[in-house]
């Protein structure tokens, strides 16, 4: 099934979701974020944390979190469960942090990837985001390059 025959729902996460998050974290990353790291995104008004769930079974199958500063946009993470990877989830949920860019005047939209991951890279170029540098060695065991990507979207000001 893709996403367009799955019903999604994007909604603000909640203390409820994180054990959810935090499997589908362990299932996707390296070095996953702790519980308590979750936890504290629901708390700072600088952080967006959004879920996609699957409206017929309630289900959470991803997630986004980012951060606006001024005319600054961080994306900070974004993943989606193992089974339902490929099926257009990522791209709801990216679609919906350049929507909420737009509303809230975002110039930038920073982000960085493990220069191993692929799969990341492959998706954020979709969306026509450009490498702009390489943070040496920043990632640990394995020691990796994280690679800076950035898009900028076109001012209201000119
Ligand atoms: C990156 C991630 C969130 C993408 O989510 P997704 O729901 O699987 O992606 P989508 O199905 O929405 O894909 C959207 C586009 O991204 C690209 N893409 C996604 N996965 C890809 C892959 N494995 N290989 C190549 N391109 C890929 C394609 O261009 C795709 O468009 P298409 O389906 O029309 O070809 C998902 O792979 C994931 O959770 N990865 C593990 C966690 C992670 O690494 N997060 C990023 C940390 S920096």
């Amino acid at each position: 099934m893709t996403a367009e025959e799955i019903k999604l729902y994007i909604r603000k996460a909640k203390t409820s979701d994180i054990e959810t998050i935090t499997r589908i974290e362990n299932q996707q990353f390296l070095h996953p974020w702790k519980k308590h790291q979750f936890t504290s995104e629901l708390t700072h008004d600088i952080s967006y944390f959004y879920v996609c769930e699957d409206v017929s079974t309630k289900e959470v199958v991803g997630y986004i979190i980012f951060w606006i500063i001024e005319e600054t946009m961080e994306l900070h993470t974004i993943a989606v469960s193992k089974k339902y990877k490929q099926k257009g989830i990522g791209k709801r949920l990216f679609l919906f942090m350049m929507e909420t860019a737009k509303k809230k005047k975002v110039e930038e939209i920073f982000l960085e990837v493990r220069c191993s991951n692929t799969e990341a890279i492959a998706f954020y170029e979709s969306f026509h985001f450009q490498q702009v540098g390489v943070r040496k060695d920043y990632y640990s065991s394995p020691p990796e390059d994280a690679l800076i990507y950035k898009l900028t979207l076109p001012s209201h000001k000119r």
